[in-house]
């Protein structure tokens, strides 16, 4: 019941402005949130990799409403993979990127979230990683698709989302499912109408069940995100009757989330990657934090009373 007013809530910018000041925000806000600068995330994956997991970074950002913001966000990653060279961190560490935060609603949005996109992309090739494409909600996913279809082109290795909330999903499984593709299944985080959309959670969780059937058994590299202990054990049991190997499939979660499960997935000789995300921007992505599970939100409403 929560869930759909905080998702309405991510998108308003009063609320925005309220829940950036409210005291006792910033505690709730560390536990999804790596940290605001790059010294602190390159923190995060060198401790992650004494940990035996692997990352994907997420400048966190979206919705942006001018072309030199997406400037900006393409600096920011491009500034990122430089560190990340610097130190010799690139194997191991993933770049995830909203492109709406490249300019994919501003006019002429498709052409500019693209060029934006690509010399990301074309540094994380050249330090030997490779980048993901989210899926934002489903008015957005045509262009994603298209883009990712692009760069694959010159980068095979470009990763993108599904949803499986959405019906069109079952169908964009069975096309992405080729070689060298590398395809990352999560639920879905945002408000979606019925029109589009399973509302009923164990719809979603059986769509889940079918697409990562066809994942794992088509030829492309499966990425199952996902903190759900049902649908990582029939992960792990769809992996074994498809005959991969562990290399040939990963599990990710999100940072601050399942913390635990991250290491002892990590300990059977999973690949294990958590998608940790950094920066200033971070209130639509800790907005969606709070819709998943209404505890978090009686957690922050309590530390927000109790400052
Ligand atoms: P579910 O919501 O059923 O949660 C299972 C259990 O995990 C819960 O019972 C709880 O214990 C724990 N849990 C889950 N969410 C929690 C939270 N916020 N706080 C505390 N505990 C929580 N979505 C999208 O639309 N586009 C995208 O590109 C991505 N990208 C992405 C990357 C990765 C690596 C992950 C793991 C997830 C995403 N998502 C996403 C989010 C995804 O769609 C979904 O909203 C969340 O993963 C929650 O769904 P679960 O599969 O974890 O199951």
């Amino acid at each position: 019941m929560l869930g759909p007013v905080i998702l309405a809530a991510s998108r308003s910018d009063k609320m925005r402005r309220f829940v950036s000041a409210a005291p006792g925000t910033k505690q709730v806000v560390d536990r999804f949130i790596a940290g605001e600068t790059v010294d602190q995330v390159i923190k995060i994956v060198r401790d992650s990799a004494d940990k035996g997991l692997e990352v994907t970074l997420d400048v966190v950002g979206e919705d942006i409403t001018t072309p030199e913001q997406a400037a900006a966000a393409r600096d920011a990653y491009l500034e990122l993979i430089g560190h990340l060279a610097d130190l010799g961190l690139g194997t191991g560490a993933e770049m995830s990127v909203k492109l709406s935060m490249f300019g994919q609603s501003l006019q002429d949005g498709h052409e500019l979230a693209l060029a934006n996109v690509r010399p990301v992309v074309e540094a994380a090739a050249a330090i030997g990683t490779t980048v993901t494409l989210d899926a934002e909600d489903h008015t957005t996913l045509d262009s994603m698709f298209a883009i990712h279809e692009e760069l694959r082109k010159d980068f095979p290795q470009t990763g993108c989302v599904i949803q499986s909330y959405l019906f069109r999903t079952e169908e964009d499984a069975r096309r992405l499912a080729a070689a060298g593709s590398r395809v990352r299944l999560v639920k879905g985080a945002y408000k979606e109408p019925a029109s589009v959309a399973y509302q009923d959670k164990a719809e979603i969780d059986k769509a889940y069940v079918r697409i990562l059937k066809t994942l794992m058994h088509g030829e492309g590299y499966p990425m199952i995100g996902s903190h759900d202990p049902r649908l990582i054990a029939i992960g792990q049991e769809l992996a074994r009757q498809a005959g991969r190997k562990l290399d040939e499939y990963e599990f990710q979660m999100l940072y601050g989330i399942r913390s635990d499960e991250h290491l002892r997935l990590a300990a059977e000789g999973h690949r294990m990657r958590v998608y940790t995300a950094y920066g200033t921007d971070w209130y639509g992505y800790f907005m969606r934090r709070l819709a998943e599970k209404p505890a978090n939100l009686l957690f922050f409403a309590r530390s927000v009373v109790t400052k």
